[in-house]
């Protein structure tokens, strides 16, 4: 067994109808395909709807099950709304929904223009709480349960990060709006969970956060203490499982996944790792002198 095989059995997602935002590329494709696999049906909806197009024909002949592309920009509410009206009509209904789709790059905040900063915000919290607002409303009205939300954050969610404050500052939002209506639509049967992963190759993200000789300077995987990326299997492993039954007591969670990547930037001796072994004698005695000093 490999940490990047598929993990659940087969039909782990029968009946699960879920709608994944940004499912034509990255994450959100991957996601997609093992959800396929499962037995779920799946909506993947962006603002390309000829990207869309090409991924549901490829994913759903890979699978074998019915894929519907929706174009659908997460920003505006009444395209959302009319997305969520026609993948009931196809599928019957909705009850899950993983929250994806996101805008990123880097800048000195400086340089930001206010509709620059706006962009990404509209995107990563607003669209989350179209989304959100939307699918949660039709869920509460038809009596939908159990239903499933499953947020993409990051770790910056909880410790900022520099050069990529609105990213930061929207997904810290998205992390609020997860635990408080993990709370509030229990009620409903409505579990609202996130996952918070570390670096995973995809050209989206690559493209606008390590552009040009960025991906060799700043290697990711060297500040990992797994010294490793993620593989998008194990992203899609975890997804499966929290939109899955088996994930039914779990409800409020964050759950990150980058390889110890964010605890290595905290600790405060973590750099000590840059020590070579054969030093270690050495710092042992100089340390044991200055006890002997000091009794
Ligand atoms: C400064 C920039 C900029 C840049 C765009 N802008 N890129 N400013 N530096 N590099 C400014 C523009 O000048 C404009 O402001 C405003 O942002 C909006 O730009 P548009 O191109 O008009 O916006 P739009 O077409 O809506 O595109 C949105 C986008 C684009 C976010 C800018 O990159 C996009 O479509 N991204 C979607 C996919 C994506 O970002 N994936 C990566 C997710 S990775 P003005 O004032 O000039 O009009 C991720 C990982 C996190 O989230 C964690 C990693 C470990
Ligand atoms: P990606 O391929 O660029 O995915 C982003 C998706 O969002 C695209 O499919 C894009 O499609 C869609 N999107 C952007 N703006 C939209 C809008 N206004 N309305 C609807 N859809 C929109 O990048 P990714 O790396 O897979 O990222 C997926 C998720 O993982 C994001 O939430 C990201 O923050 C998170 N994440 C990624 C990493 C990583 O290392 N890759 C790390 C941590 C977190 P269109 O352009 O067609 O609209």
């Amino acid at each position: 067994m490999k940490y990047n095989e598929a993990m659940l059995r087969d039909g782990a997602l029968q009946g699960k109808h879920i709608i994944v935002t940004g499912g034509g590329s990255g994450l959100g494709k991957s996601m997609t395909r093992y959800f396929l696999q499962l037995g779920a049906k799946v909506v993947i909806t962006s603002r390309n709807l000829e990207k869309l197009q090409k991924t549901a024909a490829e994913l759903s002949r890979e699978a074998g099950s019915e894929v519907l592309a929706l174009a659908c920009d997460v920003r505006d509410y009444e395209q959302v709304e009319k997305m969520l009206k026609d993948a009931v009509a196809k599928f019957g209904y909705i009850n899950g929904l993983v929250n994806n789709a996101a805008g990123n790059f880097i800048s000195p905040t400086e340089r930001l223009s206010a509709r620059a900063f706006d962009t990404i915000i509209d995107i990563v919290l607003i669209g989350s709480k179209n989304t959100t607002l939307a699918v949660g409303k039709y869920w509460i009205k038809e009596q939908i349960k159990p239903a499933r939300i499953l947020n993409i954050v990051t770790t910056y969610a909880w410790t900022g990060s520099a050069y990529v404050v609105p990213s930061a500052t929207a997904k810290a939002g998205v992390l609020a709006m997860t635990r408080s209506l993990a709370v509030e639509w229990a009620k409903y049967g409505i579990s609202s969970n996130a996952i918070a992963p570390g670096p995973f190759p995809t050209k989206g993200a690559w493209d606008r956060l390590l552009p040009g000789d960025l991906r060799e300077k700043f290697n990711p995987a060297k500040k990992i203490p797994l010294k490793r990326v993620g593989e998008h299997q194990e992203l899609a492993n975890l997804s499966a499982y929290l939109m899955s039954d088996f994930a039914a007591y779990i409800n409020g969670e964050v759950i990150t996944i980058d390889g110890g990547e964010w605890l290595y930037g905290a600790g405060e001796f973590n750099i000590l790792e840059k020590i070579p072994p054969e030093m270690w004698d050495r710092l042992e005695q100089m340390i044991k002198e200055k006890n002997k000093k000091t009794r």
